[in-house]
């Protein structure tokens, strides 16, 4: 209930948000994946975002997102209208990531933001969102079924210094209820 009091903006990102976002990014990865990437890649990886999200963020940008509490960036967010995967349709978008800082998990912030990008995504005309989930990820399987997610069935796999499954998650995005 602590949202209630204390309510959160989400904006597209400027290119003045990069460094916010990589801290975000780069604290979020520390906590959830401690236990399940390897820490070395975990380092490897960190170590590149603040240049990362500088080069991503130009002022065209219109996919990634900022979640701000008290003017503080507390979680970044990307969904894109055209998924990657060989299979999408064009009715389909993608929530390819979602990180709130640790500091901020479980307080309803990371629900919000969904409801956000759902809307977003029905402002595209869209129907259907899918993301990729590492298997391990229990927490944020947890998350994304009680917003609605369903694993579809569809699996990949990366190597970041172990093998790491993905799972894919599909949702439908009905009308909202007047
Ligand atoms: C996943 C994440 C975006 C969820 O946002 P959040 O604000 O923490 O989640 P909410 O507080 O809105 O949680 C809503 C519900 O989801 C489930 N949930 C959320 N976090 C959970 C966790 N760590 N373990 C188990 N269930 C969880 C719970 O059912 C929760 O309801 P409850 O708190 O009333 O029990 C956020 O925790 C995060 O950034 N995690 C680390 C990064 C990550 O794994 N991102 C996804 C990459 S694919």
């Amino acid at each position: 209930m602590d949202y209630i009091y204390n309510p959160i903006t989400i904006r597209l990102a400027v290119p003045a948000d990069a460094p916010d976002m990589a801290q975000v990014h780069m604290r979020s990865w520390e906590a959830a994946y401690n236990d399940i990437v390897p820490a070395e890649y975990i380092r490897e990886k960190n170590a590149g975002r603040p240049a990362l999200w500088q080069r991503i963020i130009s002022s065209e940008n219109t996919a990634h997102y900022i979640i701000q509490r008290d003017r503080q960036t507390v979680g970044i967010m990307t969904i894109v209208p055209t998924p990657q995967d060989g299979d999408a349709d064009c009715e389909t978008c993608e929530l390819e990531g979602i990180y709130l800082h640790p500091d901020y998990y479980r307080m309803g912030i990371g629900t919000q933001a969904m409801d956000f990008a759902f809307d977003t995504a029905r402002r595209w005309g869209k129907t259907v969102m899918t993301l990729w989930v590492f298997a391990e990820n229990t927490n944020a399987i947890e998350f994304y079924e009680k917003c609605g997610f369903k694993s579809d069935g569809k699996t990949k796999t990366y190597n970041m210094g172990k093998t790491m499954n993905c799972i894919r998650m599909k949702r439908a995005l009905e009308e909202e209820p007047m």
